[in-house]
């Protein structure tokens, strides 16, 4: 019987190196003759006890051998057949069939318009300033001349931080004014656009979050001509090379003189007429020579020098732009509204 062991491992070693796994059931048939739990290993290992004692240490290793032979010809089988199914799917694809539709996104409308604004002044030397949206009340208002009694600061309806009399959520991007002033000298020629946010009742009109765009020019001898000038061609850049702009006076804290400038729209349509009131001029910003005491709270002397600040929403802008009727359709992020700009950059 002993003899007949030897024998039989022999054959088995053999039989596992001439298999040739032509497919996945062969290499299970393999898996259960050599390696399942009724393996034919099994009964080898049984016969040692008719080995005799000074060969059965030999004839243990003999058959563990065996076992790792059956176990490596199965990996290496199976791994062989993996990869040729591999190579098969690769054949059968068809390089002719049309691709699976890509999803491309688009800009959304706001930042559209706020990239082409930021485009319009960074051409006459505007560098871009961008600043945080929670703010404290001396940056945002009190620097801004706008002190705690101001009637002012009924204008801006204001969320405060919780548990704090102090930091709030910006309310204009004039802000951003104070801490460039704070932070460097004249000569300064920054643009901040950014998002700002007001206690107010969303409707199609108003939202409690918008954005608007800053511009900041302080130097020596700058004057209101120059202001009317930078704006002329800002409004010309933006609407159109024939555009006419006027100048109406208004208030704000932080400008003395402050004006509202609007632009010539027209007359053309019904749309023309509800949008201007009837006047065919649009308001589109707010601005103003910079109140000298503004540039002694931020440390500037207003006897060296003097300059000019303005302050847009885009919101209504991109509104006009695209003929957007509810500002809500702005910031509700639906895929259906924002993919019709995907053709414009
Ligand atoms: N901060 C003003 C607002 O949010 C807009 C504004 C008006 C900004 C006049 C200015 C300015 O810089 O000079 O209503």
């Amino acid at each position: 019987m002993s003899d007949s062991a030897w024998g039989q491992i022999e054959a088995y070693i053999k039989e596992i190196e001439n298999t040739e796994c032509s497919d996945n059931d062969a290499l299970e048939q393999f898996r259960i003759r050599f390696l399942g739990s009724k393996n034919i290993l099994k009964s080898l290992f049984g016969e040692i006890k008719n080995i005799e004692n000074d060969r059965k240490k030999e004839y243990g290793q003999k058959v563990n051998e065996l076992k790792a032979l059956a176990e490596s010809k199965y990996s290496s089988c199976k791994s062989d057949l993996q990869s040729s199914e591999r190579e098969g799917a690769k054949s059968s694809m068809d390089f002719s069939l049309p691709s699976a539709p890509f999803q491309q996104g688009s800009r959304h409308p706001v930042s559209i318009v706020m990239n082409r604004i930021i485009d319009i002044f960074e051409k006459i030397g505007f560098v871009v300033s961008e600043e945080r949206e929670i703010e404290d009340d001396w940056h945002n208002f009190t620097a801004m001349n706008t002190p705690e009694d101001h009637p002012a600061r009924d204008m801006q309806d204001t969320f405060y931080l919780k548990n704090s009399v102090t930091n709030l959520l910006r309310t204009h991007t004039s802000s951003v004014q104070s801490r460039v002033m704070t932070s460097q000298q004249p000569p300064i020629r920054i643009i901040a656009p950014g998002r700002v946010y007001r206690n107010e009742t969303i409707s199609a009109r108003s939202h409690c979050q918008f954005h608007q765009v800053e511009g900041l020019f302080i130097d020596k001898d700058v004057s209101f001509a120059d202001m009317k000038q930078t704006l002329l061609y800002f409004a010309r850049e933006m609407y159109g090379p024939d555009t006419k702009i006027r100048l109406r006076p208004s208030y704000f804290p932080f400008t003395e003189p402050s004006a509202e400038m609007d632009v010539y729209w027209g007359l053309k349509d019904e749309i023309d007429y509800r949008i201007t009131k009837g006047t065919g001029w649009l308001e589109i910003l707010g601005c103003g020579m910079v109140d000298p005491n503004v540039l002694i709270n931020c440390n500037i002397d207003p006897e060296v020098y003097t300059g000019f600040a303005f302050g847009m929403g885009i919101e209504r802008q991109a509104m006009l732009k695209y003929n957007i009727s509810d500002i809500r359709l702005l910031f509700e992020n639906d895929v259906r509204f924002l993919k019709q700009f995907s053709s414009v950059i």
